[in-house]
């Protein structure tokens, strides 16, 4: 039976871990072949690398590129990656970290720099990098950005990180309307609590009292996986989505519209 994603070619910024990992994996078992584009191989979890996986697993194509979102050219190499699959239809520009946490007075210029740098520019530059490729190609695609709950309500002590969402989910709107007149469709996630090693090991929450807390004032009374993030990112990304654009889904058990 065919997949969702059947030939399309895609590229999954910050796809060896977490989120990423698991948006390429489900990309190619719904038929993709898939750019792996991070700053290390290694998932931060520890396993095979993603596009080992990929090959090993699926009878779709993986490869990795060496790519740091901050490094526009970087970027337009993992797009260009992506010709030797038949020419970029997605991109997830999902790479992202936790950086600062603490009061506005605690943080310095270098980490309020450097989050802006990976969250919110690589975002950015990502998006310019596939929508130039997408448009030369005139065959469509679709752009899929990651955000946060923390890009619709502000978190205490992660400014930076909030800052850095919104402004995601915003430029998603703004690049949407844009784009749509090629057939580029860009929409943006924003998942809740997920159990990665940002919620394991940067701000551990998983297993934690106060991580407990959150989760017993869920709907859906448990922690957010990987794969759930990637089942949104596979609908935005397919045919499913096709009059999909401008638009944000929460991946939260609830967390942000419920009180
Ligand atoms: N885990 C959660 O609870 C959660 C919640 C909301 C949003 N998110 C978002 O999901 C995305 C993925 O996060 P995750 O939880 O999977 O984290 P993670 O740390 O498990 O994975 C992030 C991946 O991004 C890569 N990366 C970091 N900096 C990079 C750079 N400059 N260039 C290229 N790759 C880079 C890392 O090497 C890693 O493989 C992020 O944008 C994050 O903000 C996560």
């Amino acid at each position: 039976m065919p997949g969702l994603l059947t030939d399309r070619a895609a590229v999954v910024t910050g796809g060896s871990s977490g989120n990423g990992r698991a948006i390429a994996t489900r990309f190619a078992e719904e038929g993709a072949d898939v750019v792996v584009a991070d700053v290390q191989a290694d998932p931060r979890e520890g396993g095979d690398p993603t596009h080992e996986i990929i090959e090993s697993e699926t009878d779709r194509s993986a490869t990795f590129v060496e790519c740091d979102v901050t490094d526009r050219a970087s970027l337009d190499a993992a797009v260009d990656a992506a010709d030797d699959f038949g020419g970029i239809d997605v991109m997830v520009n999902n790479a992202g970290i936790l950086g600062p946490v603490a009061e506005i007075g605690e943080i310095d210029y270098e980490g309020y720099r450097q989050l802006m740098d990976v969250n919110l520019d690589g975002v950015y530059f990502g998006a310019q990098a596939a929508a130039r490729r997408m448009k030369e190609r005139g065959e469509g695609g679709s752009i899929v950005n990651m955000s946060s709950v923390a890009g619709i309500v502000g978190y205490p002590e992660i400014t930076p990180y909030s800052a850095a969402k919104g402004g995601v989910r915003l430029l998603t709107y703004a690049l949407a309307g844009e784009l749509g007149q090629y057939d580029i469709r860009v929409n943006v996630i924003h998942p809740g609590v997920i159990e990665t090693a940002m919620t394991t090991e940067d701000m551990p929450m998983i297993g934690t009292q106060e991580g407990e807390a959150i989760r017993e004032t869920l709907p859906i009374q448990r922690y957010g996986t990987p794969e759930d993030v990637a089942n949104a990112a596979v609908f935005l990304a397919s045919d499913l989505a096709s009059y999909v654009t401008a638009e944000s889904i929460l991946v939260d058990g609830g967390m942000v519209n419920t009180a």
